[in-house]
């Protein structure tokens, strides 16, 4: 790798990602943030990260990597400090970053302590500020942007991936989509009905607390989990046919599959050693209220949970405004202080100013 002769020897670049649900879901890894089963996640719109990145051809490379890291407008030595480790980390696959000196600042349009995850928006936004940068300043760039900030997303967190994917996005070796790999998420939007390139997720916040096992202690515990093997080809099985319900528009397979997915990631959960609880009273009532509202009215809504407490209600465009009152006078008053995030399918980063 080397640095084109002559260039500005500092620039910058801002981007902005977003957030992504898995609707089947990642769930145990291995080696180098490879996962054990392919996911597949909509890419989400309002629930997103923008960071900026000015940067500096260094002469040392010895010298730190992160010269300066501001989160919501304030220096955050606890994240610069996780960032630095985690770029330093991946220098063998991005020797760029031996050269770089960067001053980061980053902020998401959801409120930091909402209890929704945050590290797919922020991770894939700070892959794509050093993608981009590596891009402008390497000589003879001939690599995949898009699949190469996929990687160092990756690298970040996993379900990252999937971020820089507008609309839906696959990751991880499966039977039935040949070119998707464990390296970086798949495009699969186009492959699928128009019904599911608008369909919403309105993130019910039940409980903004910090969760009492991260997903990556959580990832850990699927290595000793007795039903670990059965899961994963489980969660292959079901991409097979969440895959058909989306090209087909069948509303109905797909709402069995997501919420089978959403019951196995918790199971496992329970199942693992030690055991534990993300889920709180009231996930279980907003559950079971979806549940009885779409057997009464047909509605095709359903629930999805990731690594926490809160419930993403997915349903498509057409029927928001039967659903709007359904949601502000049986769900709201299950969530902490009204908390609602509505958010929808997305077209993935964009790159700013
Ligand atoms: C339940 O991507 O947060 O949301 O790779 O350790 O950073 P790390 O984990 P992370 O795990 C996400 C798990 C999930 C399911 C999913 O998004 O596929």
């Amino acid at each position: 790798m080397k640095i084109k002769k002559g260039i500005a020897q500092e620039g910058f670049v801002k981007w902005e990602s977003p957030s992504n649900i898995a609707l089947v879901k990642y769930w145990g890894k291995y080696g180098r943030q490879y996962p054990t089963n392919p996911s597949i996640s909509f890419t989400l719109s309002n629930a997103k990260t923008s960071t900026s990145c000015k940067y500096t051809i260094k002469e040392n490379s010895q010298d730190p990597i992160i010269s300066n890291f501001k989160f919501e407008g304030k220096e955050n030595l606890a994240f610069e400090n996780r960032i630095q480790k985690f770029l330093t980390s991946v220098i063998d696959y991005f020797p760029v970053l031996n050269q770089l000196s960067l001053e980061l600042e980053s902020e998401n349009t959801f409120p930091h302590s909402s209890g929704i995850a945050s590290s797919a928006s922020a991770m894939s936004a700070l892959a794509l500020c050093i993608c981009d940068i590596e891009k402008s300043i390497v000589e003879d760039y001939k690599e995949n942007f898009t699949q190469r900030a996929s990687i160092l997303a990756r690298l970040g967190s996993g379900s990252a991936s999937r971020s820089v994917i507008e609309k839906l996005a696959i990751w991880g070796k499966n039977d039935f989509v040949a070119h998707a790999d464990n390296d970086y998420a798949i495009a699969f939007g186009d492959n699928v009905h128009t019904d599911f390139h608008k369909y919403h997720d309105d993130i019910l916040i039940v409980s903004k607390n910090e969760k009492s096992v991260s997903s990556s202690a959580g990832h850990k515990l699927m290595d000793g989990n007795p039903y670990a093997e059965a899961r994963y080809q489980d969660a292959n099985k079901n991409l097979g046919l969440i895959l058909n319900a989306m090209k087909s528009g069948d509303h109905d397979a797909f709402i069995h599959i997501v919420e089978r997915e959403a019951m196995s990631l918790h199971a496992l959960m329970m199942c693992s050693d030690p055991s534990y609880i993300l889920m709180e009273p009231n996930t279980i009532e907003v559950i079971n209220r979806v549940r009885s509202f779409r057997r009464e009215t047909n509605i095709p809504v359903c629930f999805t949970l990731d690594a926490g407490p809160n419930v993403h209600l997915l349903y498509p465009d057409d029927y928001t405004d039967k659903l709007t009152p359904f949601i502000s006078e049986q769900l709201m008053p299950l969530t902490q202080n009204h908390n609602i995030i509505r958010d929808h399918v997305g077209n993935g980063p964009t790159k700013l100013d």
